[in-house]
Formats: C-alpha cells, sequence, structure tokens
C-alpha cells in the first residue's frame, strides 16, 4: 500500500511514544521507507534505537548534528525528502510550535520548510487538550490544511479519563493513505459564492437576510483539500476557510456579479451558494435618513441581477454551473424550474430552514437525474454536493 512513499515520522514528547513505535513497525510493514524525527523530550520516553531498530533508518535528534561532513541529510534535504509527514505523538508543546512557527528545534524547523502534507496524531491530557491555547493552535493548524487524526477518549496515561489518547496505529495509517493518493479535484478551478448581500439604503442602514455563509465556506475548504484551486466570493459574515481558499469580500449584489465574472471565466467549477438580495433600493442615500413625523416610509426597490443566469450564460462559461435553490415547500417542483429556467446544470434544493443553522441536507436536481442528499450537518452536505459534482465530470 506504501511501497515506495518517504514518510517523515516525527516523534513529540508524549507517554504515547511507546504507541508511536507500533506506528512506526506498520509503515514499514506497509513498504514505506521510513526516517523519524525525534524531539529532545520524546527520547526522555524512548530511545532512538528503538525506532532505528524498527524502521532500518538512523533517528534525527537534533538540528546541529545535520550539519556537516558526516551528516548524511540536512533538515532542508530531509524536510525535501518525505512525501508526507506524521507527526505522533504531537504533543501540545509541538502543535504551539508549529501554529506559531517556532523553529527552535529540528522537528519545528523541517515543518517551516516541508510542503507535504502532513497528519497530526495528537495526544495529551485531556485538559491539555481542552485548553484554549491548543484549541487555538489546532484550529490555526486545520485553517492550514494540516490533518488532524483523534485524540481519542478514554482513560489516559495519568488515569484521568476525557479525549486525548493518541488515535490506534491503524487509525493513523488509514488517515495517512488519502494524503498520499493525487488529490482528486487537482488541475481545477472553482468559483463559490457564499453568504448575504447586503444593500445600502443609506449611510447606516441595510437590507440583508439570514444566510450565514457557512455552507459556501465549508464548500470552499473542502474543495482546496481536494486540490481544486478555489475563489471564495465572499458576502458579510461568511465564515473563514483554510488559507488556500482565495476570498474576495463583497456587500451588494453587483459587487457580487462583478466578482463573480471576473473569477467564474473559464473556471471548472461555479457554485452559487450565497443568498444574493432580489431587490435593493432604487435611490439610495449617502447620509442617514430621518424617522419623520408621518409614522409610514414608502421606500422603492428595484431588482437585482440574477447572478447565476448571468453566469451560466457567460461566453467563457464554466464547465459546470450550480445554482442552490432555497425554498419553503415543493422542494423538488420549484426546485426543477428553477434548474429549466437558469440554464444551470444542477440545483441543490434545500429547505429554508438551513439558513443560518447547522442543519444540512437536500436534493441534487439534474435535467435527467435526482438523489436526495441525506446529511446531518453542513460539512456531511457539503462533501455530499462536491461528490454529486464530481460524478458530473465523469
Ligand atoms: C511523564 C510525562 C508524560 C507526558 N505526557 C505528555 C503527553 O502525553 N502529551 C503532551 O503534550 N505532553 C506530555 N508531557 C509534557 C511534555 O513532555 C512537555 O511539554 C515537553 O516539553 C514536550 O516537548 P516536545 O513538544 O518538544 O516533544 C509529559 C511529560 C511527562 C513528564
Amino acid at each position: 500500500m506504501l511501497c515506495n512513499k518517504r514518510i517523515l515520522l516525527g516523534i513529540g514528547g508524549g507517554i504515547a511514544v511507546y504507541r508511536v513505535a507500533e506506528l512506526a513497525r506498520l509503515l514499514v510493514k506497509q513498504g514505506a521507507e521510513v526516517r523519524c524525527v525525534m524531539t529532545r523530550s520524546a527520547c526522555e520516553f524512548v530511545t532512538p534505537l528503538t525506532f532505528e531498530a524498527l524502521t532500518g533508518n538512523s533517528v534525527h535528534t537534533r538540528l546541529f548534528d545535520l550539519v556537516g561532513d558526516n551528516a548524511s541529510m540536512g533538515h532542508i534535504e530531509l524536510a525535501r525528502w518525505a512525501d508526507a509527514i506524521i507527526i505522533a505523538p504531537a504533543t501540545a508543546g509541538v502543535l504551539a510550535r508549529i501554529a506559531h512557527g517556532i523553529a527552535d528545534d529540528l522537528l519545528s524547523t523541517i515543518m517551516l520548510v516541508s510542503e507535504a502534507p502532513v497528519l497530526l496524531a495528537p495526544a495529551m491530557n485531556h485538559s491539555m487538550w481542552s485548553n484554549a491555547a491548543t484549541r487555538h493552535n489546532t484550529a490555526l493548524l486545520r485553517e492550514r490544511g494540516m490533518h488532524i487524526t483523534g485524540p481519542a477518549a478514554g482513560i489516559l496515561a495519568c488515569g484521568e479519563e476525557g479525549a486525548g489518547r493518541l488515535s490506534e496505529p491503524e487509525d493513523i495509517l488509514a488517515a495517512l493513505l488519502p494524503l498520499l493518493t493525487p488529490p482528486a479535484l487537482a488541475g481545477q478551478r472553482w468559483v463559490i459564492n457564499a453568504g448575504p448581500t447586503a444593500e445600502a439604503w443609506d449611510g447606516v442602514r441595510i437590507l440583508t437576510n439570514r444566510a450565514s455563509g457557512t455552507l459556501g465556506a465549508l464548500l470552499a475548504s473542502q474543495a482546496a483539500i481536494m486540490g481544486a484551486r478555489v475563489t471564495l466570493i465572499a458576502g458579510p459574515g461568511t465564515p473563514a476557510t483554510i488559507t488556500d481558499v482565495e476570498r474576495i469580500p463583497v456587500e451588494s449584489a453587483d459587487a457580487m456579479l462583478a466578482a463573480c465574472l471576473q473569477a467564474a471565466a473559464g473556471a471548472t467549477v461555479f457554485v452559487g451558494t450565497a443568498a444574493v438580495s432580489d431587490f435593493r433600493f432604487t435611490r439610495p442615500v449617502s447620509g442617514k435618513i430621518k424617522r419623520g413625523s408621518t409614522g409610514q416610509m414608502v421606500v422603492e426597490l428595484t431588482a437585482n441581477p440574477d447572478i447565476i443566469a448571468t453566469v451560466a450564460h457567460m461566453h467563457d462559461r464554466p464547465c459546470r454551473v450550480i445554482a442552490f435553490a432555497a425554498e419553503a415547500e415543493k422542494h423538488i417542483e420549484h426546485g426543477r424550474k428553477k434548474l429549466a429556467a437558469k440554464g444551470v446544470d444542477a440545483i441543490v434544493a434545500n429547505d429554508i430552514s438551513n439558513m443560518g443553522s447547522h442543519a444540512g441536507g437536500g436534493w441534487w436536481l439534474t435535467p435527467d437525474h435526482e438523489a436526495e442528499l441525506h446529511s446531518s450537518n453542513k460539512q456531511a452536505f457539503a462533501d455530499a454536493i462536491i461528490h454529486q459534482i464530481m460524478k458530473l465530470e465523469e
């Protein structure tokens, strides 16, 4: 399974080091060439000799030992050598140093050099794991596209119970495999719009809606993780994505349309998740409109451009254009009408109750196909939608 794959196994100083010996053995058994880098603390728990015996390679422990004529590989070469990096156990200390770019030992320095996919397997006391600093550090690492497996919950080495156990070596291996296969969306360019739009009435008031932008942001991150080059045109409040996603913040429907047309030209896929305001104020003003004394205010609205239909009819239109239909009832019937009217390749019909909530799920509709997407949350919904889009390409 891992024939000719070069795995750099970074080992932090936690009690779970002894279980990483089993992981090293498994990787070698699968045909990988494994080189280990141990932190100074890791060597307090298990000697490098254990990993040398298991991998057949000398273990690297000190940055400055790699300098000079006798060194077989410097830290830069070691970082470039790896097809993938696993860090197990990823201690709270290692996570913090990588998250903040602190290059004060061999492992953390390699992490600043390497561009290989990274799998982190944290293990620590449950309080260390739930500490705000560790949570913040792991969130940063995830945002940068690093993969995290575990920790599992159970009785910990310290005798306390909670989340903090190193994932089983077999589970770490299973999480590694997808990182070594060529990304499914490599070479593709995806453009996604997300969130609500905000139409100015005057200098302080806006017309907007309840969309959160969560689904669009999740789709953008997931497509980028799967290898696509992704641009997210993000309405106000759209959540953060992994840093690989190019983000273009916009407010009004007009600004969103302009950004979409520019980004979507020649793209592989366009996904229109944004809840674009159907109307804008006909005569917005720059100051602040006074309350007045009549007890009534009549305003005139003008229809906004239809972004998804405009993108679907561009002359250098994306290969696939996918629209969303948020409906209160007759989801499939209304979705099918929209599919025909907009000239898109597929519609994701979903219930308006999904908007602004964690709920996911809906219907995938193409001219000749219909599938219900049962998803308990928005991440699962995003995964299911990407899966359907990939099937369109086949
Ligand atoms: C007996 C013992 C067990 C420890 N187990 C862990 C652990 O499981 N996870 C962890 O993050 N730190 C653990 N620590 C603390 C780390 O060893 C310590 O933070 C160290 O500085 C980590 O160094 P490193 O991150 O460079 O490997 C343990 C310390 C001791 C003394």
